[in-house]
Parts: C-alpha cells; sequence; structure tokens
C-alpha cells in the first residue's frame, strides 16, 4: 500500500534517511524542516536527485505552519524527528529547546488530532527520557564503564527522569506522543534512541558523537586536523550505536504494527552487542584509519550518561525489530561515506 508519508526534519540524518526509504518504496513523500541544521541543504538536494519530494519550509514552532503543511499533505504517516538535538544548545538557549522540542511536538499532535486523526505517528524520543541513572551501579574498567545489573541493558521499565533542558523538553514531548494515543486515541508511538549514526549525518562536537570522532580521525589522516581532539570525561562513556538502515528499518517496522503498540514507547538502540566508549571507538579508528588519535579530556558534561544500552526485547516481541547491523561493519561504512562527503 502506498502511504502519503510526512517527515518533519526530513533534512536532517534520521528524516534524510526515512524520506529516502519512502521514495525508495514508493511512498508520497513530503518532508518539512526549517533548515536550522547544518548540512541540511544538502541533505535536502541528496533527496531530491533520487524522486519526486515536496518540500515545505516550516517551522514546527509555528502553530500555523503544521496546520497548513497537515491540511495540505493530509498525511497517513507522520515521522516527527524535527528537533533541537544537542544538549549544550539547551544549555545556553533553554527557550530554543523547548520550544523546538516540546511545544513543536505539541503543536504537531495538536495539528495531528484536529487535520489528520487517523495518521500514525512515529516520534523520535531519547534514552535521555531516563536521566543520569542515579541508582544505577556501574563498575569502571579498562575502556568501558560497565553495568553488571543489567547484562542485557536497560529496558522501558526504567523510571523516567528527565534532567536538563533537552531531558526536559524532549520527555515532554515524549509523555504528550504517548498520552495523545491515551486521550484523544491518536495512532502514536514514540522511539527512545540511543546514539545512532551513518550516511547524511553531519555531526558536530555537541551531536552525534560517533559520526563527530570519524570525521576527525578521517581529518586526521588527511592531515586537515591537526592537535588532539577533544573528549568530554573520560572516554569510558557507553552506548549501543544503532546504524542507519537498522534504524529506518524499525520505523516502518512500527508503522506495520501500530495496531500492537499504539501509544507505547521502546528502547531503541544496537544492544549490547553493539555497545561502544569514546576509548574503544577511538581505538578501532586508530587501527582502521592507520592513525594516531591524540585526545584532550574536558570536564564531563552535564546530565552525560556514564553507560546506556537499549533492551531491545520488547520491540523484538511486538515489531519484530532488531538490528542486525555489527558495530564494525557500520563504522566501516560510516567511514567509507565521511571519506566521500565533501560538506
Ligand atoms: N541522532 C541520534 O543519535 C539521536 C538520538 C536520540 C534522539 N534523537 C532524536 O531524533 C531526532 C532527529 O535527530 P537527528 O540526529 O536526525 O538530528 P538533525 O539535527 O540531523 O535533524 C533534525 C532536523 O530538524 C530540523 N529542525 C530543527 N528545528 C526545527 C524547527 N523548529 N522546525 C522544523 N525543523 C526543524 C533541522 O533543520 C534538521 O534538519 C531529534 O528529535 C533527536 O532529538 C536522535
Amino acid at each position: 500500500m502506498s502511504w502519503r508519508l510526512l517527515v518533519t526534519g526530513g533534512c536532517g540524518f534520521i528524516g534524510a534517511n526515512l524520506a529516502a526509504e519512502g521514495l525508495r518504496r514508493s511512498h508520497s513523500v513530503a518532508v518539512l524542516d526549517s533548515f536550522r541544521r547544518h548540512g541540511s541543504v544538502e541533505n535536502l538536494r541528496w533527496l531530491q536527485s533520487m524522486d519526486r519530494l515536496v518540500v515545505h519550509h516550516a517551522d514546527v514552532r509555528v502553530y500555523n505552519d503544521l496546520r497548513r503543511v497537515l491540511g495540505e499533505t493530509r498525511p497517513d504517516v507522520i515521522f516527527h524527528t524535527a528537533g533541537q538535538v544537542a544538549m549544550t544548545t539547551s544549555i545556553s538557549n533553554p527557550r530554543l529547546d523547548f520550544q523546538t522540542n516540546a511545544l513543536g511536538t505539541h503543536n504537531l499532535l495538536e495539528a495531528v488530532r484536529q487535520l489528520a486523526p487517523d495518521a500514525v505517528v512515529v516520534y523520535s524520543s531519547t534514552n535521555k527520557v531516563y536521566g543520569d541513572l542515579a541508582g544505577v551501579r556501574f563498575v569502571e574498567q579498562a575502556t568501558r564503564y560497565t553495568t553488571p545489573d543489567y547484562p542485557a541493558g536497560f529496558d522501558e521499565s526504567l523510571p523516567l527522569d528527565f534532567r536538563s533542558p533537552y531531558g526536559c523538553s524532549k520527555g515532554a514531548a515524549d509523555q504528550y506522543v504517548l498520552d495523545y494515543a491515551r486521550t484523544f486515541n491518536l495512532r502514536t508511538v514514540g522511539l527512545r534512541h540511543s546514539s545512532c549514526f551513518g550516511g547524511r549525518q553531519l555531526a558536530t562536537s555537541d551531536q552525534g558523537w560517533v559520526g563527530w570522532f570519524i570525521q576527525q580521525a578521517v581529518g586526521i589522516k588527511r592531515g586537515t586536523v591537526k592537535g588532539p581532539i577533544a573528549i568530554a570525561g573520560n572516554g569510558k562513556q557507553v552506548r549501543d550505536i544503532l546504524y542507519a538502515p537498522d534504524l529506518v528499518e524499525c520505523y516502518f517496522s512500527a508503522v506495520d504494527g501500530m495496531d500492537k503498540i499504539c501509544g507505547q514507547a521502546f528502547n531503541i538502540g544496537g544492544g549490547m552487542a553493539n555497545s561502544l566508549s569514546i576509548l574503544e571507538l577511538l581505538a578501532f579508528l586508530e587501527t582502521e584509519l592507520d592513525v594516531r588519535v591524540a585526545v584532550a579530556k574536558t570536564p564531563p558534561r552535564p546530565s552525560d550518561q556514564k553507560v546506556f544500552v537499549a533492551n531491545t526485547r520488547k520491540a523484538a516481541e511486538l515489531i519484530h525489530w532488531r538490528p542486525r547491523t555489527s558495530k564494525e561493519s557500520g563504522l566501516r561504512q560510516m567511514i567509507g561515506w565521511v571519506q566521500l562527503t565533501t560538506f
């Protein structure tokens, strides 16, 4: 069946990958973006080179923008990825963060309730809704922290604990998304992501750490990056990294399974097998690229979880989704993409 698919933030990293897959599957695809993000214009050009695409230059902070876009597109499926994505920006500009993530998501839900109440909405939430994991026992090892009491990672029963403006704005949005299913019978679901990486990700030092360190290591190899690379904290922080094609598959699986999962949240990541610390990533890059990566340690960032690894059992059971790409394979493909990318 062909959908009318709307991707908010459709020229960002996750959004562009979702829009591209929508085009590949012959859906009718519209993207909405404010083009705030560095690289979003290049991602738009890439999408437009693939196929016919409807583009809405619009801002999720503006309710009337969403009303206009939903009125024009009448979507069956909405992937809501537009967001303020950097923890650091949420601290330097908490109002922008709130307006983009909390108000922007509420604006979208209200517009859906008024204009497209049958649409499926899949929201890009975050593991930051679980806060700093203060009650969890972490063990420091040579290259990483571990969580011996959670050998398969964290599932959705972890208590919510919003920390930092980003945690609050994303957490509020996450809860609104789920509640609009309960209160207004909307067909919504929240995917709480760990760290995602892959092609079309224009990482910065503030967001997209896997892509950022790959860009830096490739720069060292080319001679364009000199001096040590800054890392926040001791580099033993661990995330389960998820490669873009697996992430994309999860969104489409969520739509297929919506009748079973409406109003629910899922922890989505690469799982324990694909967990990685910053130090381990740098060691991998040194070997792959045959470079020496010197680091300069800076103070830990606020609310930087020592470990987050998603237990993805619920997604496997309910939507038959599991990560398929190994971290090594995904990283090698990402290195290849960064080496070919000129913007
Ligand atoms: N990438 C990850 O590892 C990760 C992890 C957890 C959660 N998420 C969530 O996934 C979503 C997408 O992340 P991403 O990595 O693709 O980020 P991204 O920055 O690459 O994409 C976000 C897009 O939203 C657009 N945007 C920003 N403000 C907007 C506004 N007011 N109106 C319309 N568009 C706006 C940007 O221009 C950009 O194209 C975000 O909501 C983020 O919080 C991502």
